[in-house]
């Protein structure tokens, strides 16, 4: 059993919409999740809803000290538990749609960003929504990868979602179902943010 998976439980039972999911993601889905980030160079890696920070993890193995790495993550309770893990990751306390003010603040421009938010937090009340800043966020070879869970995939919400989706970015992908993660999951890949919407 993964370490956090007690931690992950107990914030699915503070607040189920929000956690989306009852356990962390497995190793197999944190690989797919972040296939986008480069082997080469310094680049700047945001995630979007670390949880208790599987992907963090794998990111941060991945970028082996290079470029610039964030985490975004709503839940003050598990922010400070990612902070506290891995103090060479910028862990913000702070909601998604905040990205945009974040990266302006630190004069950054993302080249990945890692989703695992539930499709519910790109809704928003407002507008514009997260999917529409989300462009304007990456660079112009900019990759968004983002977690869909395979039972809902084809369910109105997540449907509409990845149509919102396609129209955001010129080429989106979407992984073989992963069955060895509880529930099983996709991972969509999107590249090249448009900049004509
Ligand atoms: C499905 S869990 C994924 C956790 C982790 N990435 C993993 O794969 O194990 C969704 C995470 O997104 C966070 N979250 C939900 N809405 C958010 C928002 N609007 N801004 C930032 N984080 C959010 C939740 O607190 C939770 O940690």
């Amino acid at each position: 059993m993964n370490r956090d998976a007690p931690a992950f439980a107990w914030e699915f039972l503070c607040d189920p919409p929000r956690t989306a999911s009852v356990a962390p993601s497995s190793a197999a889905l944190a690989r797919t999740a972040t296939s986008p980030v480069p082997g080469s160079g310094d680049p700047v890696v945001v995630e979007l809803g670390p949880g208790t920070g599987t992907i963090t993890e794998v990111i941060r193995r991945r970028l082996g000290g290079r470029g610039r790495q964030l985490a975004i993550e709503v839940s003050p309770r598990l922010a400070d538990r990612l902070a506290l893990r891995y103090p060479d990751v910028e862990v913000i306390c702070a909601d998604a749609t905040e990205l945009p003010a974040i990266l302006l603040d630190r004069v950054l421009v993302a080249d990945v960003v890692v989703s695992g938010l539930p499709w519910a937090a790109f809704a928003g009340a407002g507008s514009p929504t997260l999917l529409d800043q989300l462009p304007g966020c990456l660079g112009g070879n900019g990759a968004l990868t983002q977690l869909g869970y395979a039972a809902t995939r084809w369910a109105p919400p997540a449907r509409r979602q990845l149509d919102e989706l396609c129209r955001s970015f010129e080429e989106v992908t979407t992984s073989r179902t992963i069955w060895r993660n509880l529930p099983p999951a996709v991972i969509h890949v999107a590249r090249r943010p448009r900049r004509d919407r």
